[in-house]
């Protein structure tokens, strides 16, 4: 257990990536576009120079999109979760190259040190566990540390303000014998903020279903919003996600 989950930290978030991060893979399917997206547009500015900071870094989808894509940069990954940096670290194992250039923090974002200068940003699915008090602290922080023109990519959930809503967002996704489903619901709460339900249905394969059910928070405001936040310009990517430049 790191110092972060040992004491109560005021944005713990990360907390409610256990119960699920296990499936966490499977749930990107959705945000194939944005992951193309930024490929894309992070191989059109190449070459970046500086460490790129990867807030939230999950299973390690935007680590390896960016060491893919930037072959020699070195990247700051920032992940909380134990769980979810348990797959991080094991893919960053596999490989030489990889355990050479990335950097992995277990602290949340702001407790963690950070560069001088910084080549890029990259914070997908992240900024709506932070409030809009926590963003202006991250944003005094990050901002003046980007050169001119370096990008902040971002991806958001698609819903500018709190609804209730219910999504199937994985179907029918077999792993041998066993078959996968997720049903994700939200409710909209007090002010900007949405609770949101992940409930997986995981049977087949001769055992009983096994369900399980997991809570998480995400403050709601979109890409736009976020440029006048930071006081960036945004270049829209896909519905969700999109790259804030000066
Ligand atoms: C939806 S996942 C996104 C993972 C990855 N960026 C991706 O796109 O696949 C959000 C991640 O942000 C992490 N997170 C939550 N609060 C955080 C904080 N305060 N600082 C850094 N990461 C945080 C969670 O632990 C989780 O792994």
């Amino acid at each position: 257990m790191t110092n972060a989950e040992a004491m109560p930290a005021k944005n713990d978030s990360y907390r409610n990536y256990t119960k699920v991060a296990e499936f966490y893979p499977l749930s990107l399917q959705s945000f194939s576009q944005s992951e193309q997206m930024f490929r894309q547009e992070l191989g059109r500015l190449a070459p970046i120079g500086g460490p790129v900071l990867d807030i939230g870094s999950g299973t390690g989808r935007t680590v390896l999109a960016i060491a893919e894509t930037l072959p020699v940069v070195e990247i700051i990954a920032v992940e909380p979760s134990t769980t979810m940096r348990a797959v991080l670290m094991h893919r960053v194992m596999q490989d030489r190259d990889l355990r050479q250039r990335v950097t992995i923090y277990s602290d949340p974002i702001h407790a963690v040190p950070l560069p001088e200068k910084l080549g890029a940003v990259v914070a997908y699915g992240v900024l709506g566990h932070f409030d809009r008090d926590e963003r202006q602290h991250l944003w005094r922080r990050l901002i003046p540390k980007l050169e001119a023109g370096a990008p902040m990519f971002v991806e958001l959930l698609p819903i500018g303000k709190p609804m209730d809503f219910e999504q199937k967002l994985v179907e029918g996704e077999q792993i041998g014998r066993r078959s996968y489903e997720a049903v994700y619901s939200g409710k909209a709460e007090q002010g900007d903020l949405m609770r949101i339900k992940a409930r997986w249905r995981i049977s087949g394969g001769g055992g009983p279903p096994c369900v399980i059910e997991n809570t998480n928070f995400w403050h709601t405001f979109t890409l736009e919003e976020l440029a006048q936040e930071t006081g960036l310009r945004l270049q829209r990517l896909t519905p969700e996600s999109g790259m804030l430049f000066s």
